[in-house]
């Protein structure tokens, strides 16, 4: 049976204590909400709808296309929630499909299960929990069919010793859904439509529901700040799992974060404490960590980072970078230069062979191919107006301790002296220093302990 898809997203979340929508929260890397349209996606729904209320334009503003949203206000229930969607679908007599947008773990062959159908009027998940506080209770009754589900604020003391819970994901007959809800009313503790009485409703109705069990680690629903943490937990360690499969050797798992955005190939080593973010790839045989952090940035094979923060960089074949280096946006490092010691880098290209060892800054510069740059060395490209560019010619050799103030250009092989303030351009294949002549003043340590011995004897 085809069916459509409500995703219920209108919530306020009250317990995340915070101003983003609760849906909005992000698992590994994405908003739980994207992981839970991901899953419904794969049952292949004919339209998917997503209510939406606290924060609604937030959370419209994250919708996929061809998802679509409506708009519930006042938030009148779980019931009620469902009743707004079907009210913005129309007619129809595709199945519906109701997941809420908090069940970041949830698995697509799970929820296709579901989607799937069966004869019955409705088909439930539900899950046996240790400990069941705060979910609706499944009732079952002797002949083991599902009676009802009761909510946690309407149980009375047997019921609230049931173990089974309602994940709050459900496959429903339209029509019996729609005639389920019209007759349902909003008496219970809450004074809200409960999606869960359409349970009830049926199966008094003489329209059996289906239950099926499912793992409660993937129905888990997150509620605050501590069951966000468990999912991510969760997720990074499917994420790194599934990477491993692929080859990619992972050091210690605990301690290594990737985002569900990142890309890995075989032959990639991770060491302990490496996060990876966003749109980052790493090609086979590169090394990143101990303790780097990586976002949006491409490393390729062969290259080795150690120790270090790189965003938004493009990190070349056999590179090395680090311990300590930042490397920032818009810098590109070509096969075999190096970004090494306490180093830091934005917009900055570094050609083939190009080295930068120690203790410098680059921003807004190019370094041509073999080019060598000393230790202390540092780009002025901030006049505290406006940026300017440095161009270090192929095979030049920067002093150390070379001030670069931009726009300067130093040519092919030029060289420039150690502890130098470069102001003006410097030819191909020349020499520019700037810096006092060298005094020395013959003696000088004998008359200064001479003197500090005399100042002695007078005290
Ligand atoms: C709900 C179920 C409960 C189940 C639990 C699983 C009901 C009445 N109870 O309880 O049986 O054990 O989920 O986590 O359904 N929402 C709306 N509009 C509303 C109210 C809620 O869109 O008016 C959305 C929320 O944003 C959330 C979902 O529906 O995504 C569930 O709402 P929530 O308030 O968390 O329900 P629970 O009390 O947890
Ligand atoms: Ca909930």
């Amino acid at each position: 049976m085809a069916h459509i898809a409500v995703v219920l997203a209108a919530g306020k979340g009250t317990r995340m204590r915070s101003a983003l929508p609760k849906v909005l929260h992000e698992v590994a890397g994405r908003p739980m909400l994207a992981w839970v349209l991901d899953a419904v996606a794969a049952t292949g729904p004919q339209r998917t709808i997503v209510v939406v209320g606290h924060g609604g334009d937030q959370v419209m503003a994250s919708l996929p296309p061809g998802v679509e949203a409506c708009v519930q206000e006042p938030q009148g229930g779980t019931g009620h929630a469902v009743e707004v969607a079907l009210a913005h679908v129309g007619d129809g007599d595709e199945d519906v499909v109701v997941v809420p947008g908090d069940v970041p773990l949830l698995r697509e062959d799970t929820l296709a299960a579901l989607a799937q159908g069966g004869e019955a009027a409705a088909t439930i998940l539900t899950a046996v929990l240790g400990d069941p506080t705060g979910y609706g209770r499944v009732v079952r009754g002797e002949d083991g069919q599902v009676k009802a589900v009761v909510e946690q604020t309407d149980a009375d003391a047997e019921t609230l010793a049931i173990a089974e819970v309602n994940v709050g994901m459900y496959r429903f007959r339209r029509a019996d859904l729609a005639e389920a809800l019209a007759g349902i009313g909003v008496d219970n503790a809450q004074g809200e439509k409960y999606l869960t009485d359409v349970v009830g409703w049926l199966v008094a109705h003489d329209r059996p529901v289906e239950a099926v069990e499912a793992d409660p680690v993937e129905t888990m629903g997150v509620n605050d700040h501590v069951g966000l943490a468990r999912a991510g937990r969760v997720r990074r360690r499917w994420i790194l799992e599934r990477w491993m499969g692929d080859g990619v050797a992972v050091d210690d798992p605990e301690t290594t974060y990737v985002d569900a955005g990142v890309t890995l190939a075989p032959g990639v080593r991770l060491h302990p404490g490496v996060h990876l973010k966003g749109d980052t790839r790493v090609e086979a045989g590169a090394e990143i960590g101990p303790d780097s952090y990586l976002e949006d940035t491409v490393v390729e094979s062969g290259a080795k980072i150690w120790y270090s923060v790189v965003r938004g960089a493009r990190v070349g074949p056999d590179v090395q970078v680090g311990p300590y280096a930042s490397l920032r946006p818009g810098t590109v490092l070509a096969r075999g230069a190096k970004a090494g010691t306490f180093v830091e880098m934005k917009n900055t290209t570094v050609a083939e062979g190009a080295k930068v060892p120690h203790l410098s800054y680059l921003g807004d510069a190019a370094v041509g191919e073999r080019a060598n740059v000393g230790a202390g060395t540092i780009t002025c490209n901030y006049d505290g107006y406006d940026k300017y560019r440095t161009e270090i010619g192929a095979d030049a050799f920067i002093g150390s301790d070379t001030m670069l103030v931009a726009p300067v250009t130093i040519g092919e092989a030029a060289v420039t002296g150690a502890g130098s303030v470069i102001t003006r351009d410097v030819a191909p294949g020349a020499l520019a220093v700037e810096r006092s002549p060298q005094r020395e003043i013959p003696g000088y340590a004998a008359r200064r302990a001479a003197r500090k011995a005399t100042h002695e004897a007078e005290d």
